[in-house]
């Protein structure tokens, strides 16, 4: 499996994936190349570190399916088959949804559907949840949207401030895309609208 990561910061996510897949704990896997449109995104020094070849592709003066159309065309080229979103704050227009059928993965920082969109771990903390989490899922043309894979649950403590949360989210989000990206790597999944199941040939008691 090809995998490309598209990033738009920090870049812990796309560390966590590069890592296991050295560790060789998704299979037959390989990251090909990590793509910002943040110049400035912190991942890219991470990525170089750990000998990946990155690419900035910023959006610039493109529409949305121009800037995507250069994301998914570079993707091509390295025959990238499947594609993590980690960190990356677009929407991502038909055009590479289309590029990439079922095989767009991203990863949230909530129990989707619960607060989709920026800055879920502060929407959870001022709504007032006492569980949160973490989501990935497979991206379709609506934000944070798609069929889940995974979802892991997080308690919310009463003195949490978006931060404290944030950080005790995201150890778990480095565990749950790893685990998701197996589940794919082993192809163990199948979609039927919605919904995500393990194979048959999988599943514990078949
Ligand atoms: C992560 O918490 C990820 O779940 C979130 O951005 C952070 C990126 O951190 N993504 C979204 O909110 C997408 N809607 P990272 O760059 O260190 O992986």
């Amino acid at each position: 499996m090809r995998i490309g990561i598209l990033i738009s910061g920090r870049g812990s996510n796309m560390v966590a994936i590069v890592e296991a897949v050295k560790r060789g704990e998704i299979p037959n896997s390989e990251v090909v190349v990590v793509i910002s449109d943040k110049a400035n995104a912190a991942g890219i020094e991470k990525a170089k570190e750990r000998g990946i070849e990155t690419l900035i592709i910023p959006k610039a003066k493109q529409t949305r399916e121009e800037h995507d159309a250069r994301i998914v065309e570079e993707l091509k080229k390295r025959e990238v088959d499947l594609v993590c979103l980690a960190g990356y704050m677009r929407l991502l227009s038909k055009v590479f949804i289309d590029a990439f059928p079922n095989r767009i993965v991203n990863i949230h920082p909530s129990l989707l559907p619960a607060f989709p969109g920026l800055e879920a771990q502060k929407q959870a903390v001022e709504y007032g949840v006492k569980i949160s989490g973490c989501t990935v899922h497979f991206v379709d043309e609506e934000l944070d949207h798609g069929p889940i894979i995974l979802q892991r649950a997080v308690e919310v403590k009463q003195d949490d401030t978006p931060e404290t949360l944030a950080d005790r989210i995201l150890q778990y989000e480095h565990q749950l895309y790893v685990e998701a990206l197996k589940l794919i790597a082993e192809n163990k999944l199948e979609i039927k609208g919605r919904r995500v199941f393990l194979r048959q040939e999988f599943q514990k008691n078949a």
